[in-house]
């Protein structure tokens, strides 16, 4: 099986396991490191993945020097190092040093950061950017357990997607192991000025000290949701979870990095309204960490389930009342993606070749995935389903697999040829658009808020928001796009304090609308919000909405002052629009 963002030689021979000596070297900023790797099979060559990587040298098993080649190729995929061996080489030693334009790292200097007295490292890998700092079979079908060393700074602790330290150590060296086989998009690594605070046994947070607290009441349900989702899909096999909450530059919301999901400091909302996101990343443990996507064409398969497990995880713990208001939102984020993208764009199972995988976040392999595997529970019924799940996973763990390796199963362990056909398989993998038989969601709290919203737009009456939730809130500000004007948003603003809200996803929602009416009283915030948060989900909506607003140049202005903020995966999708 070939995968078409990797140059690595699989299956020729395999990486199996990695021991990864590091050093950061924060004032050059860079990773100076060795990474050995111990091979499966015999082959001449190893091909690896790199991008960016100064290669130092390369070593056998008993430290002779091999020859090796380094080829560079796009600027998507980097490029590749292939390494001459003969049939006895077992272990390869590689020394090399990151460049400072790796792609998955963001080094933040101490003022930068909420303690201001130590600098911050982290990595962001998924989806093709571990070569940026590991040369490795940079491929989701490709497993490995590791061991690492790594030093740093006094004053700092280094955390990894592995067993992890608890306590600052006296000399900066921590070691990790990680027995589990992963694939090389969950390497991870961060560094920092963190402290670890207990939710439960085998559940806790990492923070900068003063954020620490009110990241561990935020999360106090983690336990419950780590046994709601055991009590769906089987037991949790990775044994500790525990949260990182990064600092705001963080370019995603979450990333399920096994052991250790790093969070968004901004759904620390004060009132536990977003932690849905964490049942999102803890339910990766299964769909993704166990059961991986074996290319980037089979993403759906990782986030459809994982939202799917999600909101079945909120429905344990909240309810199904609560559970459809989240499927609700996702069903207009649904018909949003759908109005707005190219046909080609909007199939399940994607075709990512020559195209960057990241391109491909967003909502037909989240939110089409999940409205795709909600139909066939809707239809089987939810006890079939979730059998079938749970043996899913059971059958498939620490293996890659591909959407049509799921589906042979589908086929074989679930559905009956009548239902197949019925169920238009072939149709919601293969074509555009959204099949009729979709399970539609009907939210009653969300009826309610459009009752609401009718009256503010015909009888000019304000809301009774007594019993909303901050979904209600959001569903209705975004069911106000293209209706309300200046006037309504002044009203608004000074009944609910929108521009002031401290949840972020209403406060998105409502600068969306700001910009969208020229409601310029929220300007300010506006600028301080794509200044000090790097979670391209908001980010890069808000700037493309500016320029398509005829403010190209405030967006511009704003840019080069936010800059310098953002991770190399936010920069660069921004920079994109200012081309
Ligand atoms: N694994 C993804 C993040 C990701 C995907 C990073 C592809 C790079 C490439 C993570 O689980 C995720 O989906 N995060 C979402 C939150 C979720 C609740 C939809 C995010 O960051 O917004
Ligand atoms: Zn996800």
């Amino acid at each position: 099986m070939k995968d078409p963002h990797s140059f690595a030689n699989f299956p020729e021979v395999k990486v199996v396991h990695l021991d990864w000596n590091a050093f950061v070297d924060f004032t050059q900023r860079k990773i100076k490191a060795t990474a050995t790797w111990t091979l499966s099979g015999q082959s001449e060559h190893l091909i690896l993945d790199k991008n960016g990587l100064r290669i130092l040298s390369v070593r056998d098993q008993d430290g002779n020097l091999l020859p090796f080649e380094e080829h560079d190729a796009d600027s998507i995929r980097g490029g590749w190092i292939d390494i001459q061996m003969t049939k006895d080489v077992t272990q390869v030693s590689i020394d090399y040093e990151t460049s400072d334009r790796a792609g998955a790292l963001q080094w933040l200097e101490a003022p930068q950061t909420m303690g201001k007295r130590h600098p911050i490292l982290f990595t962001q890998s998924q989806a093709i950017l571990a070569r940026t700092w590991i040369p490795c079979m940079d491929s989701p079908s490709i497993r490995f357990t590791y061991k690492a060393t790594v030093r740093v700074p006094l004053g700092t602790i280094a955390l990894m997607s592995a067993s992890n330290p608890q306590k600052k150590s006296p000399d900066g060296t921590y070691t990790f192991e990680m027995k589990q086989p992963i694939p090389s998009y969950l390497m991870a690594l961060a560094v920092g000025d963190f402290e670890f605070m207990e939710i439960s046994d085998r559940a806790g947070v990492y923070a900068e000290p003063d954020m620490l607290e009110s990241a561990a009441r935020e999360f106090s349900d983690l336990e419950k949701m780590i046994a709601a989702a055991e009590s769906l899909y089987g037991p949790y096999l990775w044994e500790r979870y525990d949260l990182l909450v990064m600092p705001p530059s963080f370019p995603f919301g979450g990333m399920e990095n096994p052991r250790l999901t790093f969070v968004t400091p901004t759904i620390i909302a004060g009132d536990k309204s977003l932690t849905s996101l964490v049942a999102h990343e803890l339910a990766h443990s299964w769909s993704g960490n166990l059961v991986t996507n074996a290319t980037w064409n089979d993403f759906w398969l990782n986030e459809g389930f994982t939202v799917y497990f999600e909101l079945r995880i909120m429905e344990q713990l909240y309810g199904p009342e609560y559970a459809e208001m989240l499927a609700q939102l996702s069903f207009n984020e649904l018909q949003q993606a759908l109005n707005t993208l190219p046909e080609n764009e909007t199939i399940l199972k994607a075709d990512l070749k020559g195209k960057n995988p990241d391109d491909a976040v967003g909502p037909i392999a989240y939110e089409k995935g999940y409205f795709f595997l909600r139909t066939v529970e809707r239809k089987v019924g939810r006890r079939y389903f979730d059998q079938f799940l749970r043996a899913y996973f059971d059958e498939h763990k620490f293996q890659s697999v591909t959407t049509e390796d799921f589906l042979s199963y589908l086929r074989k362990r679930l559905l009956k040829r009548k239902d197949w056909r019925e169920l238009e398989i072939d149709r919601w993998i293969y074509e555009p658009g959204l099949p009729e038989n979709v399970s539609k969601p009907l939210s009653t709290r969300f009826s309610v808020v459009e009752s609401a919203v009718t009256a503010l737009l015909t009888m000019k009456v304000l809301p009774v928001t007594k019993h909303w939730s901050a979904h209600e809130y959001i569903y209705f500000l975004q069911q106000l796009s293209g209706r309300a004007n200046k006037e309504i948003l002044a009203r608004l603003d000074s009944a609910f304090q929108f521009t002031r809200s401290p949840n972020v996803e209403i406060l998105f929602a409502w600068l969306r609308l700001c910009i969208e009416q020229d409601y310029t009283q929220a300007t300010p915030v506006l600028e301080n919000f794509l200044i000090n948060t790097g979670r391209r989900k908001f980010v890069l909506p808000l700037y493309k909405q500016l320029i398509e607003r005829g403010q190209k140049e405030m967006a511009l202005q704003i840019f080069q002052k936010a800059g310098t903020n953002y991770h190399p995966i936010t920069y660069s999708s921004v920079k994109k629009l200012f081309e």
